[in-house]
């Protein structure tokens, strides 16, 4: 007996993507399918490239595929596309290209926010997205450091041309507009036209994530600039020691009465591994970042430990995950990234993305 079209339709319908608790074919995942005497070969259109489960939904799409009766070879071919963000802000601005617009916020500077934002990105361009990184921190545009000897200037006379970064990251930074000696009280009213100017005058090219370094805490600056970006998802970056609920609290309900969906908390500097012995030393204090995401409702995305290599690399403009790809920071980052970008692919989809 010769299976029809259907009959694998409704097999690959049994298939659910465990985080969005969806099937892949009503998400329409399933592309160009055909069955021609038992010959099966369709392409399987994953939501992101940095989903946890990818290799699960294909093993699993592949096996029900094989298992209905009469399919002697199943020819299935993965790719993926991001789908495009969604945001419940109203803001002024409509950015073409970027589909995804990542906010990485703080309650106070110095808890690490521009190396995970910039870790954060290295791992999405490693897993296979489109990923740009704006450094939007006019109070310590620390992310100039990493671009400080890259090629960086005006294209064709017109736009002006992100520097590239490692792994195929573009990146960007207000420093380059709001120069080091602008007094910091003039820095806030500069602030609105400059990230219009880095969003629209940028050369981003078509975007899956653009993460965005906010700058620290709750006042003008960070709440004008999170006005005028349209944020998909924001990401609060604590210390156990800063992790105090005051703190992460603010930084939360700035986003919320703005609107803009919480992705959740990353705790930095969370453990200490000693690279000797192996042992790992809670120097800070253990779970503030899981009580504070807890009391707040939000989950705790990651937790990054605190490593030498980690500051020395950030420090030096080369980041941690290109520095040092196996050490357990880069592996907390990659596990963060594919957090991430399923939480988005989950909104979008929930609010019919196409
Ligand atoms: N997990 C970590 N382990 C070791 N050093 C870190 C870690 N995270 C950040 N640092 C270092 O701490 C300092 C502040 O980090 P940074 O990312 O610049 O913070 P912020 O952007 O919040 O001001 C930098 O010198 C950085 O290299
Ligand atoms: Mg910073």
């Amino acid at each position: 007996m010769k299976p029809s079209e259907n009959e694998v339709l409704r097999a690959l319908k049994t298939v659910k993507d465990p985080e969005l608790g969806m099937d892949i074919v009503s998400m329409g995942m399933i592309k160009d399918l055909s069955v021609r005497d038992g010959d099966v070969s369709f392409t399987l259109e994953l939501t992101t490239p940095a989903c946890p489960f990818n290799s699960q939904i294909e093993q699993m799409a592949r096996s029900v595929v094989e298992n209905v009766q009469g399919v002697k070879s199943v020819k299935m071919n993965v790719t993926a596309r991001v789908r495009e963000g969604w945001t419940g802000q109203r803001v002024p601005l409509e950015v073409p290209g970027i589909k995804n617009v990542v906010a990485v916020g703080s309650g106070k500077g110095g808890v690490g926010k521009t190396t995970v934002a910039t870790n954060l990105a290295v791992a999405l361009c490693e897993a296979g997205a489109s990923v740009g990184i704006l450094d939007a921190d006019i109070y310590g545009s620390s992310l100039t450091r990493f671009i400080r000897d890259l090629k960086f200037g005006v294209q064709g006379g017109k736009k002006l041309k992100p520097a590239d970064g490692p792994l195929g990251l573009k990146i960007m930074s207000m420093g380059l507009i709001v120069p080091d000696d602008t007094p910091v009280i003039w820095r806030g009213p500069l602030v609105g036209g400059a990230v219009r100017q880095m969003l629209l005058e940028v050369e981003w090219g078509a975007l899956d994530y653009l993460v965005v370094d906010l700058p620290p805490g709750t006042g003008d600056a960070p709440l004008s600039l999170a006005q005028t970006i349209p944020i998909t998802g924001a990401l609060i970056v604590t210390t156990p020691q800063h992790a105090s609920l005051d703190i992460a609290m603010k930084a939360l309900r700035m986003f919320q009465k703005l609107g803009v969906e919480i992705l959740g908390i990353v705790e930095n500097m969370s453990h200490y591994v000693c690279p000797d012995c192996g042992r790992t030393e809670h120097i800070f204090g253990r779970g503030g970042g899981a009580k504070v995401a807890e009391s707040l409702g939000i989950p705790l995305l990651a937790q990054i430990p605190l490593l030498p290599s980690l500051r020395e690399g950030s420090d030096n403009g080369t980041p941690a995950l290109v520095a040092d790809p196996a050490s357990p920071a880069s592996e907390a980052f990659r596990a963060l990234a594919r957090r991430v970008a399923a939480a988005l692919s989950v909104t979008a989809i929930k609010r019919g993305a196409k």
